[in-house]
Formats: structure tokens, C-alpha cells, sequence
């Protein structure tokens, strides 16, 4: 798929890797709808980008809000071609420490947001892609999911994100199938340890430490590097139904 003059809906994009990939799609003559729970930086970060980009205050978990996101960007671009699903909550918790049990609302509330968040998107945009004229190879759509090297190797402490991530994974088949005869495609990343503000959270120290256990390059991943991946999928037709690591071969310890 061509880049230039598509549009594409983008959860989580007010911050890290879904504001990166906006930048990157803007920079290659596209249009964005940044879908965010988080209002301020989505409405900023809409702005510095242009015109061709605009936020709609979304909670991916909401049916009605996710359908909304939909329908202001097909209004505002004349169709959308695609989504990346970058909205994401992290967690750590034992399941099993001095406090007892993992209480069961925070991993719920992971896989909800993570997981189901994520199918709620790719849902509600395949009636929306299908209806698009097919381009030369036959393509109406691609979705970009974004999972983790948790979905492999999960840490201590990772039971529930790890669980949302795997969940991202696993449909990433089923998904391509179902939609094949659809001309949409379905790819999930698997991003390593990247320097967003999801990263920031950690002491300066323990960021170094997680840099220095990548083999190569020994150093965060640049969100930009995740921007420059989705590109890179979009504009692929071959690349469907599965999953890459973006992680300088760092294959992460129990902890
Ligand atoms: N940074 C990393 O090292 C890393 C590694 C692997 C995977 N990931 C995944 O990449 C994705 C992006 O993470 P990031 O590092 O850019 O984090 P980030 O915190 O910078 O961005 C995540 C965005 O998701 C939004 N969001 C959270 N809940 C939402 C909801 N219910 N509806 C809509 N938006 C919501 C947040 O407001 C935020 O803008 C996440 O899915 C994360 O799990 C990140």
C-alpha cells in the first residue's frame, strides 16, 4: 500500500510509538486520526503535526467510541486504509507476593485494554476497509497491532501484560485468514524494551541496565525505529499473519 495519500486510524497516539508512527506517516503524505484516552498530549501532538491529523478522545475499550474515531476520520479524509493499535497500559505484579494474591481488576483491566481494546479496533474497521476500492495487488486494508517480546518472555511480575501481548499474538493468524478474502492485511510487532514514556516511569539506572542487555545496538529502541517498521509493513503486500520482533535480539531473563 501506498503511504502517501492514505489515512489511518491510531490508538495510543498521542505518545511513544503511536506518536512516532504518526510523525513517520504524516512525514510520507498521509492522514492521521490520533485515537487517545489521554486528551492533552493527543491534541497537542495533533496540532504539530498539521492538518492532516486530528485527535478524537478514545477509550479503545468503548464500542461507541472506537466506532466514532471511525466514522470523524472517514468523514475528514474520505476513508480510512488502515490502523495501527498502539494504545497499551504496562503491569507489574507478582501473583503471589507480601500482599497476597494478584488481585483479579488489574489484570483484567490489562487484557482489557491491551487485548480486547486491540480486537475492538480491528473489528470495527474491517467493514470499514472492505469497502475500499482494491488497489492494483488486490489490497483494501492493513492492520498493525502491536504486541511485545513479553508475549515470549515474560518476567516476573508480567503474568497479566504478558497475557494481553500473547493474546495480540495468537490473533494475529486468525485474523489475517479471516480477513484475507477481504484484501485486509494483519501484522502485530513485537516491540523489545523502547524509549518511550511508557519506559520513562523507570529510574534512569534500571533504563541503562534493560539498554545494556541488547546484544546489539546496546541501547533503547528509538521510537522512531518502531515508526520507521510500520512503514515499512504498510507499504509491504507480502508481510501478512505474522508477528515481528523489534528488539536488537534481546531475549529478556525471569527478571
Ligand atoms: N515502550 C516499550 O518498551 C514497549 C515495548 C513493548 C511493547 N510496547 C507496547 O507499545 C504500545 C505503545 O507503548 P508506548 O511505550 O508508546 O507507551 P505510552 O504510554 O507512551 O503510550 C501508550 C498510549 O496508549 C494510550 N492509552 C492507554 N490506555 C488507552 C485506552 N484505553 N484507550 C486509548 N488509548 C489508551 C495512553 O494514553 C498513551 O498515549 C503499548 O501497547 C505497549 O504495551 C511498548
Amino acid at each position: 500500500m501506498i503511504i502517501n495519500g492514505a489515512a489511518f486510524l491510531i490508538t495510543g497516539g498521542a505518545s511513544g510509538l503511536g506518536a512516532a508512527a504518526a510523525t513517520h506517516l504524516i512525514e510520507q503524505g498521509a492522514s492521521v486520526v490520533l485515537a487517545d484516552v489521554n486528551t492533552d498530549d493527543g491534541k497537542a501532538h495533533a496540532k504539530a503535526l498539521g492538518e492532516q491529523a486530528i485527535f478524537v478522545e478514545t477509550d479503545v475499550t468503548d464500542a461507541d467510541q472506537v466506532q466514532q474515531a471511525i466514522d470523524i476520520g472517514v468523514e475528514a479524509f474520505g476513508g480510512l486504509n488502515g490502523a495501527l493499535s498502539c494504545a497499551g497500559v504496562v503491569l507489574a505484579r507478582r501473583t503471589l507476593s507480601k500482599h497476597g494474591a494478584h488481585d483479579l481488576e488489574s489484570f483484567s483491566r490489562v487484557v482489557q485494554i491491551n487485548l480486547i481494546g486491540t480486537f475492538n479496533v480491528a473489528r470495527l474497521m474491517a467493514p470499514v476497509l472492505a469497502e475500499n476500492e482494491p488497489n492494483d495487488e488486490g489490497e483494501r486494508g492493513v492492520l498493525v497491532n502491536v504486541a511485545s517480546i513479553a508475549a515470549f518472555d515474560g518476567q516476573i511480575g508480567q503474568a497479566a501484560y504478558a497475557a494481553s501481548k500473547g493474546g495480540i499474538v495468537s490473533m494475529t493468524l486468525p485474523l489475517a485468514r479471516d480477513l484475507a478474502q477481504n484484501g485486509i492485511r494483519v501484522m502485530a510487532v513485537a516491540p523489545g524494551i523502547f524509549d518511550t514514556p511508557m519506559m520513562a516511569s523507570l529510574p534512569d539506572e534500571a533504563r541503562a541496565s534493560l539498554g545494556q542487555q541488547v546484544p546489539f545496538p546496546s541501547r533503547l529502541g528509538d521510537p522512531a525505529e518502531f515508526a520507521q517498521l510500520a512503514g515499512a509493513i504498510i507499504t509491504n503486500p507480502m508481510l501478512n499473519g505474522e508477528v515481528i520482533r523489534l528488539d536488537g535480539a534481546i531475549r529478556m531473563g525471569p527478571r
